[in-house]
């Protein structure tokens, strides 16, 4: 049996131990929020000459004063853009930004660090960092940025054709699309022979036009003009039918992904520093 003494003895040893632990846990939580915080981008695309978002959020803090947001671009000497102690700060700016850029100030408290950019660019292509400081911690997150242009196309019927036609036409799209008709009646069928597709360039020389015929077309058959480059994908559908032509379009963004980036650190630190004394009390 074990005396009174031993008890007491190894019941504060217990004690020790466990409050040891506790407090390592509350250092260690401490510390490891200061280390790490949690930023989220979306992989966004820009539309050359049209306002884009490169969009980012982090864990939200209360204490506007303390976030900083930087904005940086790979390959950029100068920042992007920079938000500190609740306004912007734009003397590292780089000259490639200068007007261009805007974060959502009134966003930034509910943890919104997305950036507006104007007048989008082909050269606005590239790796893009979120950077975030906050009372809790910092966090970083990287964003591809892809640039090109792409509309949505409108079909309409061709009536200067000598056979019954349609012609899908789109105003702006770069890089060069690829151009597929589809219909509803006759799905899988292949109508490249029976298509013809042409490429304009527009006035800024970057920009195409995209016109695309389609011949030999039947009435009450949906027809599909499908506009694709490694940026967009568009739609434009048409039904003729005796009495009324219908017409529905749509444009979709592709690989628009949201990346996630989580410091590896936070994690471990919590784990680590509570089985650090653990073992040193040992
Ligand atoms: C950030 O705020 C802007 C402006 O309100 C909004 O358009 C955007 O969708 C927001 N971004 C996120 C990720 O919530
Ligand atoms: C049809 O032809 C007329 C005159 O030939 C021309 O002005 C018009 O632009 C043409 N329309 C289309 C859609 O090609
Ligand atoms: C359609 O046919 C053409 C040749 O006539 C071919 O080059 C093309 O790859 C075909 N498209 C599809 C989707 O099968
Ligand atoms: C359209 O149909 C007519 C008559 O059937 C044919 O002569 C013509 O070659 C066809 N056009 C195309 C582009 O296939
Ligand atoms: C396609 O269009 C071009 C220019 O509009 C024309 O020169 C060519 O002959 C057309 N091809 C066919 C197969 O209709
Ligand atoms: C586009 O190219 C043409 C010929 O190459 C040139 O004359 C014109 O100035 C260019 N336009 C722009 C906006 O660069
Ligand atoms: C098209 O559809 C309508 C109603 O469904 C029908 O009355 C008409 O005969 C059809 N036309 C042709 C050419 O098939």
């Amino acid at each position: 049996m074990a005396s009174l003494g031993q008890v007491i003895f190894w019941s504060i040893i217990s004690i020790i131990i466990i409050l040891a632990g506790a407090i390592a846990f509350i250092i260690g939580f401490g510390i490891s929020g200061r280390h790490s915080i949690t930023v989220t981008t979306l992989t966004s695309a820009g539309n050359i000459g049209e306002d884009g978002i490169l969009s980012c959020t982090f864990e939200p803090d209360i204490k506007l004063a303390d976030i900083v947001i930087q904005w940086l671009k790979e390959g950029v000497m100068g920042l992007v853009h920079e938000f500190k102690e609740g306004k912007d700060v734009l003397s590292n700016q780089d000259e490639m930004f200068r007007g261009r850029t805007a974060v959502f100030s009134d966003q930034v408290i509910v943890g919104n660090a997305s950036l507006r950019l104007k007048n989008v660019q082909l050269t606005d292509a590239g790796t893009y960092k979120c950077y975030i400081i906050t009372s809790k911690g910092k966090g970083n997150a990287n964003l591809k940025y892809k640039t090109g242009a792409f509309s949505i196309p409108e079909v309409n019927v061709d009536y200067n054709a000598s056979s019954e036609s349609l012609r899908c036409e789109a105003p702006r799209w770069f890089p060069q699309p690829t151009v597929v008709w589809a219909s509803q009646v006759d799905q899988g069928a292949n109508f490249s022979d029976v298509s013809n597709t042409s490429f304009e360039l527009n006035s800024e020389n970057v920009t195409m036009k995209v016109v695309s015929v389609l011949y030999n077309v039947t009435i009450n058959n949906t027809y599909s003009c499908m506009i694709e480059n490694n940026i967009a994908k568009a739609t434009g559908d048409i039904k003729v039918t005796d009495s009324e032509i219908k017409r529905r379009s749509h444009l979709q963004l592709l690989n628009s992904k949201a990346s996630l980036c989580v410091s590896a650190y936070s994690a471990i630190d919590w784990v680590l520093l509570p089985l650090c004394f653990y073992l040193m009390l040992k």
